[in-house]
């Protein structure tokens, strides 16, 4: 009789584990990984869920058993017999969470220690947030500048995130992991990737009207393709950036259209009527289009707010300031200056 019970509160645990585990494991929940990091966060998620899973196991089939086997007869008005406690019973039921709290936090404190620490042959990348773009700069390969994240496969990075207006953060999917930049502090996330590809990169912090525009992307490249791309980067550089590629490079084309930089961004004025907005607020065209972008409050588009488009765009070199005036205005097609 009491065996026969036991073989039943098995067997419905198995089943109920069994559909469980096939939850967990048939549906691809997460994005697939990619980065070092992302498999110690995983190795943490199988833990918990496991964890998880085995109790509600236990659980359920405790529940379903009970319900089925002592529920009150239609015709049984009696009370149930008086229980006074079970002391084997509450030991069991406060120590082995106890012990499985302490598994969860232990394996967490240690995966997360390893996930913070900068490994010695770490790169740097400065990453650079403002609304509502990313710019990406590279100290070690000559301080080369990129619209998108390039990282070689396999190589560690140390991340330092800075922001120059309001509180972003980055986060990669499939990187696992999500780090702030905040105004005023420098903060800092390693990754190691381990699947070349394109990932989509984004800003997970609601950080004003272009937020859910704010988007970039990692693009994970083999170590040699890595090295050209920092080659021409660096000799796009010493040429001296063309308006079109400063253009790029600080996300402009997120808020901004503008036909000749392929840009469809819907934040602000459309560039592709300057010289309209320039007649409207009486300046020549190329005065105009460098006061908007050192002082955008000066001149408000109909229709559009001020202090939306940052400020910061004043404190470009002269050189690509120039530039991207030149680019803008339509007259840069002999090239950068
Ligand atoms: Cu930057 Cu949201």
């Amino acid at each position: 009789m009491r065996r026969g019970s036991i073989v039943q509160l098995v067997v419905l645990g198995t089943i109920i584990g069994a559909a469980s585990a096939a939850v967990a494991l048939l549906i691809p929940w997460l994005p697939p990984a990619a980065s070092v990091e992302r498999d110690r966060i995983d190795v943490v998620f199988w833990v918990v869920t496991t964890i998880c899973m085995a109790i509600f196991s236990l659980v359920a089939a405790v529940s379903i058993y009970s319900i089925l086997k002592f529920r009150a007869r239609p015709d049984d008005d009696s009370d149930g017999p008086p229980i006074h406690g079970h002391t084997g019973l509450e030991i069991a039921w406060t120590a082995v969470p106890a012990v499985l709290v302490t598994i969860i936090a232990v394996v967490s404190g240690i995966e997360l220690a390893r996930n913070d620490t900068v490994p010695a042959n770490a790169m740097t990348v400065q990453v650079t947030a403002q609304q509502f773009a990313w710019k990406f700069q590279y100290p070690h390969d000559g301080n080369v500048i990129s619209p998108v994240l390039r990282l070689p496969l396999h190589k560690p990075v140390n991340l330092k995130l800075q922001s120059l207006d309001v509180i972003h953060s980055f986060w990669v999917p499939e990187f696992g992991q999500k780090q702030d930049a905040v105004p005023g502090l420098t903060t800092h996330l390693v990754i190691t990737p381990t699947k070349l590809g394109t990932f989509p990169l984004i800003c997970t912090e609601l950080c004003g009207l272009g937020h859910a525009l704010m988007r970039s992307q990692a693009v994970v490249m083999t170590p040699s393709k890595f090295a050209a791309w920092v080659k021409a980067a660096k000799q796009g550089t010493s040429a001296g950036a063309g308006g079109k590629s400063v253009f790029a490079a600080n996300g402009c084309s997120s808020c901004h259209t503008f036909k000749p930089a392929g840009a469809t961004g819907k934040i602000g004025p459309d560039l592709d009527n300057l010289s309209q907005y320039a007649q409207k607020a009486g300046k020549p065209l190329q005065a105009f289009i460098q006061q908007s972008i050192v002082d955008p409050n000066a001149y408000i588009a109909p229709g559009y707010s001020a202090n939306v488009m940052p400020s910061t765009f004043g404190t470009l070199p002269k050189s690509q300031l120039d530039a991207l005036v030149a680019f803008l205005s339509g007259s840069g097609k002999k090239g950068g200056t």
